[in-house]
């Protein structure tokens, strides 16, 4: 299923984000705001668990996440900064890599670099900010899905209705919270409005 973000706050920094005036560091630290808006949407009350924690009056019961059942995985490059918020958000949460390239030429998505630890018993969220023609999420899924994960959600920034449509296809029990779903793609398969290629944007890679 499909959960578009509706909030101001959400529009006002998805909207910052197609500033081309936004340089990298106010770019990545929307990018990270924005991993944490989604993650606040995604992880349910239902994921709360009791613990004791020793507080300043003695051990009493609260109710938190339980980090380390959670693993984020993201896709270089540009889901990098969603990463490092989602770590310094649950510092016990693993984390897993993998790298996913758009062919220039052909729009289609080759992986060459997989390095996620055990999913068993975990959640696994993925965390990457674009969705175009749905390649990379559908590579990530097709890798992942069978390794053990109790429940995958994805985390997203902008998305194609293209893309995302054929990922609610094929994998009807994936949860997306995306931030804003945008008209479509246009002929090079660049998501429009958009905001342009999301890694070049973070790191000033425009050659
Ligand atoms: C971007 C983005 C996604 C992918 C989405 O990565 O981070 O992984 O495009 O496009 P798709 O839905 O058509 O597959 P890109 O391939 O541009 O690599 P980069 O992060 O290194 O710039
Ligand atoms: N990847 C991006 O970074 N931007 C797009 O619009 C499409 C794919």
């Amino acid at each position: 299923m499909i959960h578009e973000l509706t909030s101001p706050l959400t529009t006002h920094l998805v909207n910052t984000l197609r500033d081309s005036q936004s340089d990298a560091l106010r770019f990545r630290q929307i990018v990270k705001t924005l991993a944490v808006l989604l993650a606040e949407a995604a992880l349910g009350e239902e994921a709360l668990q009791e613990r004791f924690l020793l507080t300043w009056q003695g051990e009493k019961r609260f109710r938190l996440f339980d980090e380390s059942e959670l693993l984020f995985v993201t896709v270089l490059r540009a889901g990098l900064p969603m990463l490092e918020a989602m770590a310094d958000l649950f510092p016990k949460a693993e984390a897993g890599f993998l790298a996913i390239k758009r062919d220039e030429k052909t729009h289609e998505s080759k992986l060459y670099y997989d390095r996620v630890p055990d999913c068993r018993g975990k959640h696994l969220i993925l965390v990457d900010p674009m969705v175009a023609t749905g390649g990379s999420l559908i590579d990530a899924m097709q890798l992942l899905k069978g390794r053990g994960a109790r429940q995958i959600t994805s985390l997203n920034i902008i998305g194609a209705p293209e893309g995302l449509n054929l990922i609610a296809r094929k994998f009807p029990q994936l949860d997306i919270y995306i931030a804003k779903i945008d008209e479509g793609l246009n002929e090079n398969k660049y998501i429009v409005p958009g905001l342009g290629d999301a890694g070049d944007r973070e790191y000033n890679t425009f050659e």
